[in-house]
């Protein structure tokens, strides 16, 4: 782990060295740049030049491995390190037989990449619930839940509008059917609390390169029971024994490490061990609150704007962005890059997110700069012309 255990929102805040004028409201697409980040590179850099590179970067697996279990409150044996959340997706599916149980309950609302994996199970068949256009509820996954659902995926937060589900719920009301539950929580790690007993999951999956403060190129996935049958992507960092070196044998360890495949990417390694130090140093139940108030006061001066916030019924169903309606989300989005406010533009919305750094000023500017954007461009709030 890192030297440096921030404990106070604001002493994360002085940890970020972007954007240097104006605010980095992005985490839900890109994490800002740490100060930790780029000495976690340096460092890299430093080891790279030495001998013994592939010991020192084993050495951050281990770290980034156990600070990751603890932020889920797992065991480090349940949790495989692989490249991207399409991949462990692919991994927890991997081994499942489809038979009676052939149905895979998903969303629209899903990240496509997940989703993508889903649809792409041979023998399975893969029902939507929630409507094309976003609009989820917890009851929408309830009501479709049947004896031959046989896996569940819920996002833990969703991609574009920010909902939360409740997640503990839904796995109840699955494994009483006998379905398996997966929760797509790259929108929620390092943001909220998240413990996977209290979600009921069987897998979890979340990438470093969003709220967890580091780089992307990495997800963590983890497996309640990592014993089942070996997936059939692998490599050899899946074996009893890596450093064994026989190519002859596929033999699988009885813990995480059976879903990896090979080499890691290491300059993501080496930041996710640093931004996962910056979110182990914070209360992340007083996060939370912090985001869920500055959500409320961005949708309440936004909407005295007259612009069109899509947003939940209440503040504990909406996670830590909120979605601005905007069918030129990606010209209002450069616009407010122009002027040092990141903002993340996606399929007719654009993203303001919410972080422990994030304060009044960050939304007071933003709501300036797109007050001044509606001048400027002459468009109504909702993107119209
Ligand atoms: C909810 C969610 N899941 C997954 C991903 C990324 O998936 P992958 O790591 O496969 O690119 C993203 C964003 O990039 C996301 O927002």
């Amino acid at each position: 782990m890192s030297a440096t255990t921030v404990t106070e929102p604001a002493s994360l805040r002085q940890r970020l060295t972007t954007p240097t004028v104006g605010a980095h409201l992005a985490a839900c697409s890109i994490a800002p740049r740490t100060l930790d980040v780029d000495q976690a590179l340096a460092r890299m850099l430093e080891d790279l030049s030495r001998p013994g590179f592939w010991q020192a970067c084993e050495e951050q697996v281990t770290k980034a491995r156990r600070a990751f279990a603890r932020l889920v409150s797992a065991d480090v044996d349940q949790i495989a390190i692989l490249p991207n959340a399409s991949v462990a997706a692919h991994q927890a599916a991997s081994g499942r037989r489809w038979r009676r149980a052939r149905h895979i309950l998903t969303t629209p609302a899903e990240f496509p990449g997940i989703a993508h994996t889903w649809l792409s199970q041979p023998g399975a068949r893969v029902r939507w619930c929630g409507t094309t256009g976003g609009e989820l509820t917890t009851g929408d996954y309830l009501s479709q839940i049947t004896p031959r659902t046989g896996l569940v995926s819920v996002p833990a937060v969703t991609y574009r509008d920010a909902i939360v589900l409740d997640v503990a719920r839904i796995a109840d009301a699955a494994h009483a059917a006998g379905a398996a539950v997966f929760v797509d929580a790259y929108q929620a790690a390092g943001v909220m609390p998240l413990d996977v007993d209290a979600l009921r999951c069987d897998y979890l999956v979340t990438g470093t390169g969003k709220y967890l403060l580091g780089l992307p190129g990495l997800a963590f996935l983890y497996i309640r029971h990592p014993d089942g049958p070996a997936p059939t992507l692998t490599g050899w960092l899946g074996r009893t024994d890596p450093h064994a070196f026989r190519a002859t044998v596929l033999d699988s360890p009885p813990h995480a490490r059976r879903y990896e495949t090979g080499t890691p990417a290491a300059a993501a390694i080496y930041a996710a061990v640093a931004g996962l130090s910056l979110i182990g140093g914070l209360d992340l139940r007083q996060v939370r609150h912090c985001t869920q108030r500055l959500i409320a006061a961005a949708t309440q001066r936004l909407a005295a704007q007259g612009e069109i916030v899509r947003l939940a019924s209440h503040a504990d169903a909406q996670g830590a962005h909120l979605a601005l309606v905007e069918s030129h989300a990606d010209a209002l989005a450069a616009w407010l890059g122009q002027r040092g406010i990141i903002a993340a533009p996606r399929n007719g919305v654009l993203r303001l997110a919410m972080h422990a750094y994030t304060t009044a000023g960050d939304i007071d500017a933003a709501c300036e700069a797109i007050a001044a954007y509606r001048h400027r461009s002459r468009t109504r709030p909702g993107g119209a012309r």
